[in-house]
This record gives C-alpha cells, structure tokens and sequence, in this order.
C-alpha cells in the first residue's frame, strides 16, 4: 500500500486540466512526427486512418486510463491493487503501474535528445547560422551536429533540466502553470505560422496532400503506423494519463475533458501539416523523406525565405514548447511514484529522477556518434530500439492493459450518467473491453512480426 504522508495536489479546475492533459497530447508526436509520418506513409490515407483510430480506439482508451486515476486518487499501482482487491481481481494487475513507469523512463531519455535538438535549432536560428546558405551546408550542419558528442548531449541535458525544473514546482505551481501559458502561446505561434504559409505560398496543394482520401495508398504499415501515433499523440497506454487524472477533483468531467483535448491535440497535429508542407512543396522538396523533414528541409527553405531566422526561430520554439509541455507528463508521474511509492519528498525524487533520465537520455543521444557502431537485439541502435520498444511495444501493451481492467472494475456511477447519457457509458466499455484491445492486439502483432 501507498506509503504516501505528502499530501496529494489537484489541478485548479477543468481549464487548468485541459491545458495540462493538451501539453502532454502535443508534442514532437504533433509537431515533428506527424508531418513526416503523413508524408512518408501516403499522406491523407495516413490522415485519415489515424483520426479514424482516434475516434474508436484512442479516445476511449484515454477515457479509461484517466477515469482509473480519478476513481483512484494515487499512483498508478496502488490504484491498480486497490481496484483489483475491491473487484476480486488478481493483485497482479498491478504490474501495469510498474510497467507504465518503466515505458515513461524510456520514452523521456530518447524524447530529450530530439527536444534538445529543438534548443540546439533555436539557437542557431537566433544566431544566424542558418541565413544564406547552401541546402548542402544545412545537410552539413546537422551532420557536423549530430555527430558531435558534447553538443548532443549538452543540448539532451540542458532540456531534462529545463523539465526538471518545472517539475520541482508541484503540480500546481508546476505543471499547470507552465502548461497554461505555453499551450496558448503555441497555439499563437502556429498560426501565426499557418497564416505565414497560407500567404506566401496557399494551402491547396498541401490541403490535397493530407485530406485526398485514395484507398490505393492504405497499406499494412500505414494501418499500423496511424493507430500506434494515435496511441502516442494522446499519451496512453503508459499510465501518465492515469496520474494526471489522480489529480482531478470529483466533480469534473472526464469525458468532457478528454474531448476536448483530443480535438485540441488533432488541431495541433493538421495546423503543423499546414504551416510545414507549402514551405517544402514550394521549394520542390519531398516531405517523404522522415525524421529530417524538421531539421534538414525545412532549414533549407528557411535560409532562403526573407526573415528566414525569424520563422524558423518561430518554429523552433514551437517544438521546444510542445517537447517541454509533453515531457512534464513523463517526469511528473515518475517523480510521483517516487514519492508515493517511495516515500521521497519532491525534492529528492525530483533529483533522482533527474539523474536517471541523464544517464538514459545521455546513452540515447550518444548513439548517434561514439557508439553509433553499437546495436541492440542484434540490430538495431540503441536510439531506434528504445525509441521503438517504448513507443511500439510497451505502449501497445499497457494500453491493452489499462483498456481492459478499466472495462471491467469501472461503473456507471463512475460516469455519473443520467438515463440520457448512460449509452455513453455502454458505448465507451464496449469500445474499452473488445473493440480497442483487438485493434491494438493486431498492431501489436503486426509490430512484432
Ligand atoms: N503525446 C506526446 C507527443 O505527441 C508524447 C507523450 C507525452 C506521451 N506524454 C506521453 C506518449 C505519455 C506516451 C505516454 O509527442
């Protein structure tokens, strides 16, 4: 049981909430993975496929992950034992609490070193260095970067500490407070940004890009590639969620505020499509080309835009503030296990936590120069296996979990429905206990294999 004597914090009120749970939903995921995701796995079929798994398998399963933390008023595992032991459920449901924990350590150590690489982009925006340039000297200024270990892992730890820092504040003064004014600021920035792309080069080729619907293009992988970003954009199926719904008060809505953000979280994701893509399709470049698309092609349309430094230093920190809203989801709950499960106070779980995640981020962000030789399950990186492990497997599989267990302990009277409202209910657990866990199952499959 909780050895927990701190007493718990809350999040002010539903707003408070809903610009927490939005900075965990956007992030690089919308920023940065989305676009290249979308044009490196044919465009609208990818588009389209992922709101659909937005809808019917990932919207729900967040309803399930939040209304467990909310029924259960602590961290993860001992929600998980205590609803187990009330509905004589095997104790070890409690392991899911364990294993989201472990998925969120991994997923902050590789999240950090593409944050950093924001910080490192701002920075050079603001310098200067990328005005008037070359498409060749872009491509070698992030060689020379990412090949640089000291850089690398300077930019890695820089953004864990801006992070940690935040965290140390509670959740109150914290989180919340950070979130609320770097969410509004970032949607300013974006479309200020769209409203840029719109006028200088139109929307209509990028608009024909994401929403032209053409069966010819649904593919396995882009079936597996929209649900699994489904599952990231939302931060499920790693319990964050769960925490960060431990720390709402009775009387707010889940499903109200769950609406909210993924429409919040959606808007974010196809508003980035819309500021990125006219740049690169009017300067004739491919956005098919992955991870690059942020850090290669669009500084190559910058360095010859007038203003150049100034959108893309607006584009930077565009990332940076949906990185650093998204990672105060991995940190906090982490440093909350710490403290209810370890009896720290905040400040000591906060440096532990901080010590960790430096180690992991600083190995991850190493792998790109000194041990890029290095591989893991005999093939792979050891960026791309952590980065593919916590994303493509763990993910999957605590959400799996969180969906059934909260199909079958969570009642109606948790939804506090009325007459009217109860097929919401009946819909939601349906979709929680069958439909999501076969969806996800098969992914999951279809990842493995
Ligand atoms: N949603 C974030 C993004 O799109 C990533 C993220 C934040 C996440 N918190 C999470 C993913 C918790 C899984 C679990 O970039």
């Amino acid at each position: 049981m909780s050895k927990g004597f701190a007493k718990r914090e809350s999040w002010s009120s539903l707003l408070a909430f809903v610009w927490a749970g939005t900075g965990a939903a956007v992030g690089l995921g919308n920023v940065w993975k989305f676009p290249y995701m979308a044009g490196s796995s044919g465009g609208s079929a990818f588009v389209i496929l992922y709101i659909g798994f937005l809808a019917i398998v990932a919207i729900p399963v967040m309803i399930s992950e939040i209304t467990l933390g909310k029924i259960g008023q602590r961290n993860p595992i001992d929600t998980f034992d205590s609803l187990a032991k009330i509905h004589h459920k095997t104790r070890a449901w409690r392991f899911t609490g364990h294993l989201g924990a472990f998925t969120l350590f991994l997923i902050f150590c590789f999240y950090s070193v593409v944050a950093g690489w924001s910080l490192q982009y701002l920075r050079f925006s603001i310098s200067g260095k990328l005005t008037n340039i070359s498409p060749n000297d872009v491509q070698n200024i992030w060689q020379q970067f990412i090949s640089n270990p000291t850089e690398m892992v300077l930019a890695s730890v820089l953004f864990v500490f801006f992070t940690m820092g935040i965290v140390l504040f509670g959740v109150k003064k914290g989180v919340e407070k950070s979130c609320s004014i770097m969410m509004p600021g970032l949607f300013l920035i974006l479309l200020a940004l769209v409203i840029y792309a719109a006028s200088q080069f139109g929307l209509r080729e990028s608009l024909h890009f994401l929403f032209d619907f053409d069966l010819s293009k649904v593919s396995p992988r882009t079936i597996v590639a929209s649900l699994g970003h489904a599952f990231f954009t939302l931060a499920i199926g790693a319990c964050a969620m769960m925490v960060y719904g431990s720390y709402l008060s009775k009387e707010i809505s889940v499903i109200k505020s769950v609406m909210i953000i993924a429409i919040l979280d959606l808007t974010v994701a196809l508003l980035s499509g819309l500021a990125i893509f006219p740049l690169i399709f009017h300067h004739g470049l491919s956005p098919s080309q992955g991870p690059g698309l942020m850090f290669i092609s669009l500084p190559m349309v910058f360095s010859t835009l007038p203003y150049g430094n100034l959108v893309g230093a607006l584009f930077f920190i565009l990332l940076f503030f949906a990185a650093l809203s998204s990672s105060l989801s991995f940190a906090e709950p982490l440093v909350n296990f710490l403290m209810e499960r370890a009896a720290m106070k905040r400040q000591k779980a906060v440096i532990a936590i901080t010590i960790l995640t430096l180690i992991g981020a600083t190995i991850c962000a190493l792998s790109f120069n000194l041990w890029q030789q290095a591989r893991l399950f005999g093939k792979i990186g050891i960026f791309d296996a952590v980065a593919d492990l916590s994303t493509n497997i763990l993910l999957p599989i605590g959400g799996i979990l969180i969906a059934i267990f909260a199909g079958l302990v969570v009642k109606e009277k948790d939804f506090n429905t009325t007459p009217r409202t109860k097929i919401w209910f009946h819909l939601w657990r349906f979709l929680s206990l069958y439909v999501a866990p076969f969806a996800i199952g098969l992914v999951l499959i279809n990842s493995l294999l």
